[in-house]
């Protein structure tokens, strides 16, 4: 019986290590947790949602596909009353907003013990804006194509000697450029593309604007346009 997983959840699993003990926060039907889990990734999972009828399909999905006894399941508002005892913490499909108040409830999370798997949903930026101003590094990410819409992935870690991201790395991170992809040149576009139309009504967009610019003439780059 195959998993429908999107392939969205499945470049979020690709960050996963093999043995990581996984906190699956908002994970809804479960099926990064189950993925995780039969293709023998995942230690074991912890699966927490902030609401009851999406854990119940968690519950449910894992005891279909043979997974339950690996999983822990919690009504939680993100990591607020799960265990600690996790090495990755995965957040998918959620805005920058909920994802920002789910690390501000949770200075413990301020620990170089954890590993982050980032996937936002909305306001991207202002969430690496958030991470590198509390001291995460973002270092890898990876941008991917699903049906009609452009998703990033971002592995993140707690180092706070690490310098802080300009504002425009904040759009395009030099992480991105840690996983080369066919998704880049349009994800580069399209950043852009939103940051022109911004800097028209907001002047103080217009460095982050040309700082974007030029970052296709550079090297790393320049084969953007092509
Ligand atoms: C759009 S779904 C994404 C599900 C799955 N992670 C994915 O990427 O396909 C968002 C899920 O996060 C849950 N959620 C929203 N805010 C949350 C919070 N503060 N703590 C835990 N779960 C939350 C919602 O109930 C919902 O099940």
């Amino acid at each position: 019986m195959k998993l429908p997983i999107s392939d969205r959840l499945l470049a979020c699993a690709a960050f996963v290590a093999s043995g990581d003990r996984v906190a699956d926060i908002g994970c809804d039907h479960g099926y990064l947790s189950i993925h995780l889990l039969t293709n023998g990734i995942a230690r074991s999972c912890i699966a927490a949602d902030i609401n009851q009828q999406p854990l119940l399909s968690a519950v449910r999905n894992a005891e279909k596909y043979g997974v339950h006894s690996k999983m822990e399941f919690h009504l939680s508002d993100g990591v607020r009353s799960i265990p600690r005892d996790f090495t990755c913490m995965v957040c998918a499909g959620m805005g920058a907003d909920t994802m920002i108040s789910i690390l501000e409830a949770a200075p413990w999370l301020q620990s170089s013990q954890y590993r982050f798997v980032l996937q936002c949903q909305s306001k991207t930026p202002m969430l690496r804006r958030y991470l590198s101003d509390h001291g995460w590094r973002i270092t890898e990410e990876s941008v991917l194509r699903d049906g009609k819409f452009l998703y990033t992935v971002m592995e993140v870690y707690y180092e706070p000697e690490y310098p802080r991201l300009t504002e425009a790395e904040c759009y395009f991170p030099p992480a991105l450029l840690e996983n080369p992809s066919k998704d880049i040149p349009a994800y580069y576009k399209w950043v852009v593309e939103g940051v022109r139309i911004a800097a028209a009504h907001n002047p103080e967009k217009q460095p982050v604007l040309a700082a974007l610019e030029a970052l296709a003439e550079t090297e790393e780059l320049h084969w953007l346009e092509k």
